[in-house]
């Protein structure tokens, strides 16, 4: 089973993640917790050229083929050979950050993008996104902080670095995207508490695997 999470910076996907995983690990599976960028050996290279403000303005086509060099390795490392030996695979962003970022966000044509995409992934979609959704100001804060404490101000401060605006398309493309898809996505209230994310994030799991009438795999 393939589970992803999307939303801006600052809306606690990792923190969920990691809930969530102790918690399929409490009823006897063994979740695979990844993410993109940076989930594989090569994207972990693509990752710091995608985030270090340093590597200073790159075309929206540059920065769109790097994400999507970045999911295919991601894939064919990680994900695919995950599902296949059965294993839940919890993903810190996918193909609906690329369709949020750099369609919504950076204003690169939507259908375009989900053909590129559909050639880097081979179609393979999830079966349940989290949309951890936040007012903006919030999640920047959030990640302000973050930031802060681990020293990665400049290191991975690309995308925080943009505008208000950028982030307010972001969020509501990420709306847009998940009034598309009712059934695949679930949407977190995500200006919450931590404990109360991860309580939405288990119960949108639990809905989602009992709507499919079967096991975790
Ligand atoms: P990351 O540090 O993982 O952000 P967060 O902790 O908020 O998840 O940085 C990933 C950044 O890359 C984030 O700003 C979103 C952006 N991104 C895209 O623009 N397009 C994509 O396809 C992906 C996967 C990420």
């Amino acid at each position: 089973m393939f589970v992803t999470f999307e939303g801006i910076e600052g809306a606690g996907k990792s923190t969920a993640i990691s809930h969530l995983a102790e918690f399929l690990r409490e009823q006897g599976h063994d979740p695979v917790c990844t993410r993109e960028p940076g989930g594989s050996v090569l994207g972990r290279s693509l990752r710091s050229l995608l985030l270090d403000a340093r590597t200073g303005v790159l075309s929206s086509r540059a920065e769109l083929f790097l994400f999507l060099a970045d999911r295919a390795q991601h894939l064919a490392e990680v994900v695919r050979p995950a599902l296949e030996a059965g294993q839940v695979v919890l993903c810190d962003r996918y193909t609906d950050s690329t369709l949020a970022y750099q369609g919504y966000g950076r204003g690169l044509d939507i259908e375009q993008l989900r053909s590129l995409d559909q050639m880097a992934t081979g179609g393979l979609k999830p079966d349940l996104t989290l949309l951890l959704d936040v007012p903006v100001r919030c999640g920047l804060e959030r990640a302000g902080e973050r930031n802060k404490a681990l020293g990665t101000v400049v290191a991975e401060g690309r995308f925080d670095a943009e505008s208000l605006d950028f982030h307010e398309r972001v969020r509501a493309g990420y709306l847009a995207l998940a009034a598309e898809e009712p059934d695949r996505f679930a949407i977190v209230q995500a200006a919450e508490s931590p404990e109360d994310i991860v309580l939405q994030c288990r119960s949108a799991l639990e809905t989602c695997l009992h709507l499919r009438g079967r096991g975790l795999d």
